[in-house]
C-alpha cells in the first residue's frame, strides 16, 4: 500500500467513526432529557438508569426498539415511549456510539426511598441464588458472556415492571429474540406478585 492509500484509508477510517459519534452527540441531548446527563434514570419518567450497562446490551435494546421487537405490543406503553423517542434513522455505528457513551459512565448510586423489610429481603434472597444470580452474577452485576444485563443500578418499579412484561409475554416474546425469551422463562418460574416484590427487595439491598 502506497503511502497516500494509506493516507486515505485512515481518513475515511476516522470521518466514519467521527461521523457516527457527532451524530450521536446530536441526539444524546434527547436521550439525556429522560435518563438524565448522568445516566442515571428518571423514575418520574419511568426512564430506567443506562450508565454502567454493558455496551451491547443497550445496543441490543436499541436495536429492538428501533426494529420494534421490543415496545411494539399494545401493552407495552413505556416501552411505546422509548421507541417513540428514538429517532429511526440512527445507523448501528450511531446506536452503538449512544450505547457506548451510557456503558462507560460510573455506576449511578442507588438510592432507596423507604427501609427495606428484612423478612423480604431474606425471602427474595432464595429466590436470587437459586433462579437469578447463576446468569446476572452474585452482586446483580451482571454477566456479559450469558447476556444477561446487570440489575445492580435499576429502580424498583422498572424491575417489577420489566419482570411483568416477560412473565406476560409482553417482552421477550419473539422467536428471534433469544435472550429475551430466556429471560421470560426464567420470569414464568415467578409464582407471583410476592415473589416478585420480594427478589427485588433484594436486588435493591445489595451493596
Ligand atoms: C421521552 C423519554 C425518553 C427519551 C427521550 C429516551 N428514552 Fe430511553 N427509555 C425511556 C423509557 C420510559 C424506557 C423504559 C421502557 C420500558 O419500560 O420498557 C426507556 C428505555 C431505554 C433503554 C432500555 C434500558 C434497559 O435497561 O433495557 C435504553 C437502552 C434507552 N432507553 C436508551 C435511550 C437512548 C440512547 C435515547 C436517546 C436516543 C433515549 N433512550 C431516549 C424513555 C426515554
Ligand atoms: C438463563 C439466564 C437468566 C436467568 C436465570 C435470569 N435471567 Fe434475567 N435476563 C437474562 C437475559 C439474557 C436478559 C436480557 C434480555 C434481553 O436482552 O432482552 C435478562 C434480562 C433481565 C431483566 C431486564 C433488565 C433491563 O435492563 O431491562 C431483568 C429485570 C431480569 N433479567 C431479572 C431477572 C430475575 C429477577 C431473575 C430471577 C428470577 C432472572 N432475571 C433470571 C438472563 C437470565
Amino acid at each position: 500500500m502506497n503511502i497516500y492509500k494509506f493516507c486515505f484509508t485512515m481518513l475515511w477510517a476516522s470521518s466514519v467513526l467521527g461521523a457516527a459519534g457527532a451524530a450521536a452527540q446530536a441526539v444524546l441531548p434527547l436521550c439525556q432529557s429522560c435518563h438524565q446527563a448522568d445516566g442515571s434514570g428518571n423514575a418520574a419518567l419511568q426512564a430506567p438508569a443506562l450508565a454502567g450497562q454493558q455496551q451491547d446490551y443497550l445496543l441490543r435494546q436499541l436495536q429492538h426498539f428501533q426494529s420494534g421487537l421490543r415496545g411494539a405490543h399494545p401493552q407495552d406503553t413505556t416501552g411505546a415511549q422509548m421507541r417513540a423517542a428514538l429517532p429511526t434513522n440512527l445507523s448501528t455505528d450511531e446506536l452503538t456510539a449512544l450505547a457506548g457513551h451510557f456503558a462507560r459512565l460510573p455506576l449511578p448510586a442507588k438510592t432507596t426511598t423507604q427501609p427495606a423489610d428484612p423478612v423480604q429481603v431474606d425471602k427474595g434472597r432464595r429466590i436470587y441464588i437459586n433462579s437469578c444470580g447463576a446468569c446476572h452474577g452474585a452482586k446483580a452485576e451482571g454477566v456479559a458472556a450469558l447476556k444477561a444485563p446487570s440489575l445492580h443500578q435499576l429502580d424498583a418499579a422498572y424491575l417489577s415492571r420489566q419482570l411483568e412484561y416477560f412473565r406476560t409475554g409482553v417482552r421477550g416474546n419473539d422467536k428471534t429474540d433469544k435472550p429475551g425469551r430466556q429471560m421470560a422463562m426464567m420470569a414464568r418460574t415467578l409464582p407471583g406478585e410476592q415473589e416478585i416484590t420480594q427478589v427485588i427487595a433484594y436486588i435493591r439491598s445489595l451493596p
